[in-house]
């Protein structure tokens, strides 16, 4: 996720910048750049790769004085449009190079924007949706910076926090946020902005938190505080208490917390990058390549390791509900040593958080040289898997840096009821109305999201009760089986939990055996035609001794009488359940690692990141 860092004071900014960026590495990045404002005017520095690359660059300017001065921003770039390099790295500027810009955020009508600004004859250097915003406040500017990026905003639609200065403007940065996050902080005779505290902490414990749409304009002296329409607005100062480890979390206790807690953004940020608002809702899927053809394939096989494997399972009901198709989902483990039958008219969909899993890479190659069309679900901007594969949508999670996978499981399904619904439109399986009856259902999940998230305590008290269980087994059917892969999974590798998946219907073939007083059976029950079947499933486990807890809409009753326990989810259309029922399970195997004492955020002998087999 991008960092942003700015200062205005009476030190020299390059290494109070330097530093700042420093402090916001744990939110992941490719590339870094600064621009700073001095007596030589305005002077942007950037490029691909970590900051010691950054520091290379400009170590002897910096020593030798020429690159100076006592304000400027920076910027720690994850890439989303454009790929990581110098010339996609922020800041940005206008043709002139008087405006720079450091940007975290989507501008969603940045296409719209640019045709509009080369009409206007400028010409842009980026691939970035970041580049717009610098000329459109050039377009603005009549002498004064405040105005321009009031106007600015006007026409932008999505989700920013800013830093921008501007050579004829030589005393203030402005500051401007937008559904992501911006702090600013309040030191003696220098101010600062970041993305986070523990850019800031080195400085000042004093912070103003910016609310959405405000404009914060920083001197040196002071902070002036204004709301979209350019009226003054009094802020409140806050005062930080928390150490650098619990700053760099957000203030949670683990990383794996606060991914958790990022999913209702993470998943409006996927959603929006591939939905067309204007006339009727419908899934932009052009802008990555996707047309009419992919949507006349035979078969679709999804292929992926662990959590996404289970999003790809997931992904084949999805398939076979919305559109119709034949599809399978694959381990990728399994399906590069088997010797499975190609068909050229295939669609692959490969599903990889990371998009260096060498299991995954090594099917994808295989489908590719039997001569079938890839498309790649991944969370990074440049990796293998982006690079090779023939479409690649990106999941919006930001960087993911507790091991168990959290967020970029719940983006990674929603890339997937997007590309199935948009098959299932294409295919005629699905008509416009019913498609968008779906994305109003898909936009309603970040909601629901959040009131599941709202009701955490409620599980942090059943997991402090059942977290010594020696066994625990996830059931459920359908959708609701394959969440309860992912569930068993995540409490597992977190918690040592023997923990165990079963389809429901299979309970009677074996798994029931294993039941005694000693189990702890948790059903997921969010498919409305099959509440009966799991009704007696539950009972039957109760019959053996097992404790149960049941996952199921809130307007259900009938499992009142047979649950010992149940956790309500807001009610969705069933086959989008899934991204919704797993959140009680990725907290319930959160607080249980936590209850017996270990460090979810880095389970033994697990990797991130799984790039040799
Ligand atoms: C579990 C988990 C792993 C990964 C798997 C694939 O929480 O994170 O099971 O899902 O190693 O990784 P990616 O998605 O990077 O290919």
């Amino acid at each position: 996720m991008c960092g942003i860092v700015g200062y205005i004071g009476n030190e020299e900014a390059v290494p109070v910048l330097i530093n700042g960026l420093r402090k916001l590495e744990y939110r992941g990045y490719d590339s870094a750049g600064i621009a700073v404002l001095g007596g030589q005017g305005l002077l942007v520095r950037k490029s691909k790769g970590v900051l010691k690359v950054l520091e290379e660059k400009i170590g002897e300017e910096s020593a030798s004085g020429s690159l100076s001065g006592s304000m400027g921003i920076g910027h720690t770039r994850w890439a989303t449009h454009g790929e990581p390099s110098d010339s996609n790295s922020h800041p940005h500027t206008d043709v002139a190079g008087k405006i720079a810009v450091v940007h975290n955020g989507i501008i969603e009508n940045h296409a719209k924007l640019k045709a509009w600004l080369e009409d206007h004859g400028v010409g842009f250097r980026s691939e970035t949706d970041t580049e717009v915003i610098a000329h459109l406040i050039d377009f603005h500017y009549n002498g004064d910076l405040l105005q321009a990026v009031l106007e600015a905003l006007k026409r932008l639609e999505g989700s920013y926090a800013l830093g921008i200065i501007c050579e004829s403007d030589p005393d203030r940065i402005i500051a401007v946020r937008k559904e992501s996050p911006l702090v600013i902080g309040a030191g003696k005779g220098e101010n600062l902005i970041a993305s986070d505290v523990p850019a800031l902490l080195e400085y000042t414990r004093d912070v103003y938190y910016l609310e959405d749409r405000e404009v914060a304009v920083l001197y040196r002296d002071r902070v002036e505080f204004y709301n979209g329409e350019g009226q003054s607005a009094a802020k409140e100062l806050s005062h930080v208490d928390w150490d650098a480890s619990a700053a760099e979390k957000g203030g949670y206790e683990h990383f794996m917390l606060k991914e958790i807690h990022e999913q209702p953004k993470a998943l409006t940020d996927t959603l929006r990058a591939r939905i067309k608002t204007y006339a009727a809702k419908s899934i932009n899927l052009e802008e990555i390549g996707f047309d009419a053809s992919w949507a006349k394939a035979g078969r679709v096989v999804i292929c992926a390791c662990g959590t996404a494997w289970h999003a790809g399972t997931i992904g084949k009901y999805a398939f076979e509900h919305f559109a119709r198709i034949p599809t399978d989902a694959e381990i990728a483990s399994e399906y590069r040593y088997r010797n499975p039958i190609h068909d050229p008219a295939d669609i692959f969909i490969i599903i990889s958080q990371s998009g260096e899993t060498a299991d995954t890479l090594a099917a994808m190659r295989m489908a590719r040289k039997a001569g079938a069309r890839i498309i790649a679900i991944t969370n990074v901007v440049g990796s293998t898997l982006a690079r090779e594969a023939d479409l690649v949508m990106y999941t919006w999670a930001g960087p993911e840096i507790a091991v168990a996978s959290t967020k970029a499981f719940t983006t990674q399904l929603m890339c997937v009821y997007l590309i199935a619904l948009q098959f299932g439109l294409l295919r005629g399986t699905i008509t416009e109305t019913e498609l968008n009856g779906y994305i109003g259902a898909l936009e309603q999940l970040a909601g629901h999201a959040a009131a599941i998230l709202a009701d955490k305590e409620n599980i942090q008290r059943f997991a402090s009760r059942q977290f010594n269980k020696s066994k625990v087994f996830f059931m459920g059917r359908l959708f609701d089986y394959a969440v309860s892969l992912e569930s068993a999974l995540k409490l597992k590798e977190i918690s040592y939990t023997h923990s165990e998946a079963f389809a429901a219907g299979e309970l009677k073939h074996g798994p029931i055996a294993l039941v005694d007083t000693s189990t702890l059976v948790v059903a997921i029950c969010t498919q409305s035609a099959l509440f009966d079947k799991m009704d007696s499933n539950i009972k039957e486990v109760k019959a053996r001794g097992a404790a149960t807890l049941v996952i199921t809409y809130e307007d259900v009753a009938c499992f009142d009488k047979t649950a010992d326990e149940i956790f309500r989810i807001p009610r969705t259309c069933d086959p989008l359940t899934p991204i919704l029922s797993v959140i009680p399970c990725q907290l319930y195997a959160y607080y249980c690692a936590v209850q017996r004492g270990l460090d979810p955020d880095k389970p033994r002998n697990l990797a991130k990141s799984v790039t040799v087999e």
